[in-house]
């Protein structure tokens, strides 16, 4: 028997560690939903996986969503419907770090806003506006990607508050969503700190090393280990 085609939403796939788990999942021949807020930019990714794949990669369909706006996640759910009726993972990538998240102290409500709308709430709302899909499949799984900066076990060292409260926040989320859909596997994976925008030229981690921790839940992990933290294939604390 054929075996039917995997299903995946990356979110903020355009460049970094989301372009590069959108890449692997193609590899793998999952229909890859590439998800970006700027239409140029996902299309651009998008056509340049299917040029690099030609026949060994899976389809690639750009969906456009922005993460922080809960209108463009509500059509981008009605885009996805018109495509596909189920998905097998959900891959919450897309996050932000502000410039101006330095001092706990004294940031601006407006930075802990921005940065919760985009990294906590917008994975939560989108989760919501897609578990009716990932319910019609056999082995459904939501990765958030969080981050160790989000680590409460060994306190905070002052470093980007916003950001890290908003990861803290995340692994929350993915202790809410487990509970509430048993039958998915929802984990939350820190990928390292990886060479992209966001991680800076210095980080320790290629792009492929970042997303690999970050694909293995999104495909091969255990399908009954969910409501865990993970980084490189290990449950780490919270
Ligand atoms: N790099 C690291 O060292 C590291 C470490 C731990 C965790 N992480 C996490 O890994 C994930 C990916 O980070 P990265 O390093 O690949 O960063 P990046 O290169 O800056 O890429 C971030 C991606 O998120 C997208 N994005 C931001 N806000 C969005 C929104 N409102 N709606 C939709 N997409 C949005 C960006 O789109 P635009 O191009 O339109 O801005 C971009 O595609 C993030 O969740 C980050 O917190 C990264």
């Amino acid at each position: 028997m054929k075996m039917q085609q995997r299903i995946a939403l990356v979110t903020g796939a355009n460049k970094g560690i989301g372009f590069e788990v959108a890449r692997d999942l193609a590899r793998k021949r999952f229909h890859v939903f590439l998800g970006a807020r700027d239409t140029k930019a996902g299309e651009a990714a998008a056509e340049k996986l299917r040029k690099e794949g030609e026949e060994d990669y899976g389809e690639i369909t750009f969906l456009k969503i922005d993460v922080s706006e809960p209108d463009s996640i509500r059509r981008a759910a009605e885009e996805f419907s018109r495509k596909s009726d189920r998905l097998d993972t959900l891959v919450n990538n897309a996050g932000i770090l502000l410039d101006d998240d330095k001092d706990v102290l004294t940031a601006a409500p407006e930075i802990f806003e921005t940065t919760l709308r985009t990294n906590t709430l917008g994975a939560l709302l989108v989760a919501q506006a897609f578990v009716p899909f990932l319910k019609k499949s056999g082995a459904p799984r939501i990765v958030n990607v969080s981050s160790g900066g989000g680590q409460l076990a060994d306190g905070a060292d002052g470093w980007a508050p916003a950001y890290c409260i908003s990861k803290t926040a995340l692994n929350g989320v993915t202790a809410q969503l487990a509970a509430a859909l048993p039958k998915f596997a929802v984990n939350s994976v820190c990928p390292g700190w990886v060479r992209t925008e966001m991680g800076g030229p210095n980080a320790t981690r290629s792009v492929g090393e970042g997303a690999t921790g970050i694909v293995w839940l999104a495909m091969d992990a255990p399908q009954n280990e969910t409501g865990k933290f993970w980084r490189d294939r290990k449950v780490i604390p919270w």
